[in-house]
């Protein structure tokens, strides 16, 4: 294939791939998806099962998806083609694709918010109200459209800059800056009388509130967080040279999108009572007001009663999530660019180009109907990526077999036959992770029908 190997790329550093995969992970999902669901499902009952399925479901498929990727050297497609013969594996890296295509048309729009709330703590602290509240109004679609048209428009930018360069470089100073900031805040909040209806809420679990629907959500928003299930990872596995601990590098960067998915709930769940101390109206009937918005009113509340400290706060942080939903927008679009560079052999440029403003055009319809984000996370993420998350472990653990895999793991991490690592991840590939998804999404298809 007539590819050249500056558009296809490779990481410059271990450490940078690792940001890169981490930068990926760190997103939206943690700061705005995970605190939602958390609100949303029974409280300390999510936190849970949110756990369970990020280190016994998510941690097994991240090795899954790096190793298919850095085995093969492709996009998802590409990757199920080169590895076996089967005809239909390559639709599933087709489904992810689309999967991606359709996440990333409203996570823009999403991360567009955050970046107008930076601004506003800004126009708010100088008295300038207008602007404010002009940033402010998730429902206005000319707003929308107009920022989320920027933030596609870095996407492509830092794209067609190439692997290592662009996304690399992005993650580096992101990722501490961030999680300092959570603990800082986390510091304050705590010391704010009424904060401990939040934490009680947040650490106290409530078992009944397990249910299908539960189990559904929390598996859903671990596979989006972790950036599961569509082949992302497939494509940044493709980028991996051999010297590189694909286990070691999974658990590295589930560990980091676990702890901050908990930092932001330990913020935001106490932030949300304080809130509503303050006026903010949170729930309605047991039942949370705005989810898609929640987190988006209950944060300013909490900058604004801080006084000037809390605009530079309030800046800070939304500037810092920004950019965390710009490193996970990257790693959305470069699936799709990976399959255009392998496939169509179009040039990162152009790929990015072409690809970006196509999807531009979903993001500026959902910009006018935000209400249709609640329907694509249920069809693309609760659903897709689980699925998708299947049929990867049905494709290592039947077809491509978990000892090939193992084979592949084996450069970078030697000993690793000698590990308990090669008896017990391929039984959680075979038997655990696909039971698991398969009975969860059954479950709800069930409850849907009868
Ligand atoms: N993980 C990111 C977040 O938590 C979102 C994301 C980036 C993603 N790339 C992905 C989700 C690939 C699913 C698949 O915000």
């Amino acid at each position: 294939m007539a590819v050249s190997t500056t558009d296809r790329g490779s990481w410059n550093s271990k450490l940078g791939f690792i940001l890169a995969a981490a930068g990926s992970a760190v997103g939206l999902g943690n700061i705005w998806g995970f605190p939602t669901q958390v609100a949303s499902n029974g409280g300390a009952a999510f936190l849970i099962i949110y756990l369970l399925c990020s280190f016994l479901i998510g941690f097994p498929v991240m090795v899954a998806e790096l190793t298919i990727g850095r085995n093969s050297g492709k996009n998802p497609v590409g990757a199920f083609r080169s590895i076996s013969s089967n005809k239909f594996f390559p639709l599933v890296g087709l489904w992810g694709v689309i999967c991606g295509v359709m996440i990333l048309s409203f996570y823009t729009v999403i991360a567009g918010w955050a970046f107008g709330y930076a601004f506003e703590e800004i126009f708010f602290a100088m008295g300038m109200d207008g602007a404010a509240n002009w940033l402010t109004d998730t429902g206005n679609g000319v707003k929308n459209a107009i920022i989320a048209s920027v933030f596609m428009l870095a996407t492509v930018k830092i794209i067609s800059g190439g692997v290592s360069d662009g996304i690399e470089k992005a993650t580096k100073t992101m990722m501490p800056l961030l999680i300092g900031i959570l603990v800082i805040m986390i510091v304050y909040v705590l010391f704010q009388p009424g904060s401990s209806v939040g934490i009680r809420e947040y650490l106290l679990p409530d078992f009944s509130k397990i249910n299908a629907e539960l189990i559904f959500a929390a598996m859903g928003q671990a596979f989006f967080s972790l950036s599961l299930g569509m082949g992302a990872l497939i494509t940044y596995g493709s980028y991996l040279n051999k010297k590189e601990n694909i286990p070691q590098a999974a658990a590295f960067v589930t560990l980091t999108d676990v702890t901050i998915a908990f930092l932001a709930g330990l913020l935001i769940l106490p932030s949300m009572y304080l809130a509503q101390a303050n006026g903010v109206e949170i729930f309605q009937d047991g039942q949370l007001v705005e989810s898609t918005t929640l987190v988006f009113d209950v944060l300013p509340a909490l900058f604004h009663s801080m006084g000037a400290i809390g605009t530079v706060f309030g800046v800070a942080f939304f500037l810092l999530l920004s950019l965390a939903a710009l490193t996970s927008t990257i790693s959305l679009l470069e699936v799709p660019v990976s399959y255009a560079i392998d496939e169509f052999e179009l040039t990162r440029g152009k790929a990015a180009a072409r690809i970006g403003s196509g999807i531009l055009v979903i993001s500026i319809l959902i910009s006018f109907f935000p209400s249709l984000i609640d329907y694509f996370i249920i069809i693309f993420n609760n659903i897709g990526l689980p699925l998708g998350g299947f049929m990867i472990c049905v494709f290592i653990g039947y077809f491509w077999k978990t000892e090939n895999a193992i084979n592949e793991m084996e450069y970078g991490f030697a000993g690793i036959k000698q590990t308990l690592f090669t008896t017990v991840w391929p039984f959680f590939v075979k038997f655990i992770c696909p039971a698991a998804i398969l009975y969860t999404l059954g479950q709800i298809l069930y409850g849907l029908f009868f």
